[in-house]
């Protein structure tokens, strides 16, 4: 699923998303040329844009519609998100992202380091340039501390072998929820619309995006890194225990708790037999339910909204994100 075909049915919004790219790419302004290109490569190497995609989706809304300043908040919420990819691949020693070699694993942790702040910094430029009230800013920096608090979680606990699905829906709950009710809420109330109509926007955002990191996960360990376009089986090496793994080591006999207690030492064929067995025990099925779960809680507050082509375009997508394999 690159990005252009998964938008192919919403030919408006792919043009709007173009013009999401475009204007994150202006912005991109530094002395070593080297590292502007490797900036606007990550943001023209197929990032799904799914996040800006629902910000321009829930500002069509309400009655105030600035185009211009709609695109600079959508692309401020895709700034954000490709800042703590890079960054996240440097914590992850990550060698591949979107298909491409990582920022880090080209340059180098320190290139990819000031890369990423350099992103932040672009990302504030732009809600300042745009946003006409000082909330829009507050909004966008308390999400960014939010993100922050889930990374921060997700380091605590690794390698924590009792981690439960309660500490992990926390953690995803920081780490990518927050940014998926962060751009929907700013869309909404972007467009004009009502403060509780921007709330609830905001919780089906966060709905969305648990289900969107469940499905990540998922993916972490049914997927080949070909497709997925960033390596595989690594979570678990990481020490980073998500719901597949969770789950299933509720119905291991003991062999699974084995092979995590290796913990750095554990091999390439060690987590092939890991999700050999978080397959066999069912950790997939049942992640998959958990995802589905978030998602018809998202789809029954999306029944809510006033119909609008919007309105479906925002159900079908939030479907579709449900059974991706990307
Ligand atoms: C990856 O996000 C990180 C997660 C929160 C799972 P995406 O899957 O949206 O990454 P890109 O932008 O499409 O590369
Ligand atoms: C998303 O989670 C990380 C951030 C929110 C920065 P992952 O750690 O699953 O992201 P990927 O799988 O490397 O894209
Ligand atoms: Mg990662
Ligand atoms: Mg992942």
């Amino acid at each position: 699923m690159s990005m252009s075909s998964f938008w192919e049915p919403y030919l408006e919004l792919q043009t709007e998303l173009e013009s999401v790219s475009q204007l994150m790419a202006k912005q991109i302004h530094l002395r070593n040329k080297e590292i502007e290109a490797a900036l606007l490569d990550s943001i023209y190497s197929g990032g799904k844009m799914v996040r800006p995609a629902y910000t321009l989706l829930f500002s069509k809304f309400g009655d105030n519609q600035q185009a211009d300043r709609t695109l600079a908040l959508a692309a401020a919420v895709e700034l954000l998100h490709t800042a703590t990819l890079i960054h996240d691949d440097i914590v992850d020693d990550s060698p591949l992202r979107r298909g491409n070699p990582s920022i880090q694993s080209k340059y180098g942790k320190d290139v990819a380091v000031y890369a990423g702040d350099y992103l932040f910094t672009v990302c504030f430029r732009l809600l300042s340039t745009y946003a006409d009230t000082q909330e829009q800013v507050e909004i966008n920096s308390r999400g960014m501390e939010r993100i922050l608090m889930g990374e921060l979680d997700q380091m605590y606990l690794r390698y924590n072998k009792r981690m439960s699905i309660r500490n992990y829906l926390t953690q995803i709950s920081g780490k990518t929820a927050q940014l998926f009710a962060l751009a929907c809420y700013s869309g909404a109330l972007n467009g004009g619309q009502t403060e509780k109509f921007s709330r609830n926007s905001f919780y089906i955002g966060s709905h969305i995006g648990m289900a969107f990191q469940i499905i990540d996960d998922i993916l972490d360990y049914s997927q080949t890194s070909d497709v997925f376009g960033k390596p595989v089986l690594e979570d678990v090496r990481q020490g980073v225990y998500t719901a597949p793994l969770i789950f299933a080591l509720k119905k291991d006999n003991n062999r699974l708790r084995e092979l995590i207690d290796k913990e750095t030492l554990m091999t390439d064929e060690d987590a092939r037999e890991v999700r050999k067995l978080v397959v066999e025990l069912g950790g997939l099925e049942q992640a998959k339910q958990l995802a589905t779960k978030y998602t018809q809680k998202a789809l029954k507050r999306i029944e809510q909204l006033p119909e609008k082509q919007e309105k479906n375009q925002i159900k079908q997508i939030t479907l579709a994100l449900l059974n991706r394999g990307v």
